[in-house]
């Protein structure tokens, strides 16, 4: 198991401008060149209402959208908690992007009251991600939201002016 505590460091480090789309790009790639075993790495964003839309991402071209009502990040993105899936051959709505994955990881990331998105991980490796791999890769999510200005992509869906 990679050092998640040596890796969070890192990432803080690496992580130096407040601009979430920077960050959200330099994030996946990080984690994909430090993590073993992973074949996708994403963020999915809540940019209308209840429909995560793809954003920055480490992988083959991925699905988009989706909707909170389906696959495994709806699931994170309805419960507001991470989905730690062992197979997900076993979830019958999984969402299936890339043939090669078989294990998902998926953490929520929430902006104040609203879901601003989810990070996604896949692996080929069934039964990849652990409960210490999910706690480390939270760790992980949490350095991105600390170190990134994130927009309220509501406001755009409210009328209201935004930069987005
Ligand atoms: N498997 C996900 C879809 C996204 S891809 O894995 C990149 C799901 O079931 O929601």
């Amino acid at each position: 198991m990679p050092d998640y505590t040596l890796l969070a460091r890192q990432l803080e480090a690496l992580l130096d401008a407040r601009d979430w789309l920077t960050n959200s790009a330099q994030t996946c790639a990080f984690i994909m060149q430090q993590v073993p075993d992973l074949n996708w790495v994403g963020f999915y964003l809540q940019r209308q209402p209840e429909l995560l839309t793809l954003g920055p991402f480490q992988g083959k071209p991925a699905c988009n959208p989706i909707p909170f009502s389906k696959g495994v990040c709806g699931a994170a993105a309805r419960s507001r908690e991470t989905q730690r899936i062992d197979d997900v051959h076993a979830i019958a709505d999984h969402i299936a992007c890339d043939a090669a994955s078989n294990a998902e990881l998926v953490v929520p990331i929430l902006c104040g009251d609203t879901l601003w998105g989810v990070l996604d991980l896949d692996s080929p490796r069934c039964g990849r991600f652990s409960p210490a791999d999910q706690e480390g890769l939270e760790a992980l999510v949490e350095v991105f939201v600390r170190r990134s200005e994130l927009p309220d992509f509501s406001l755009a869906w409210q009328g209201k002016p935004s930069a987005w």
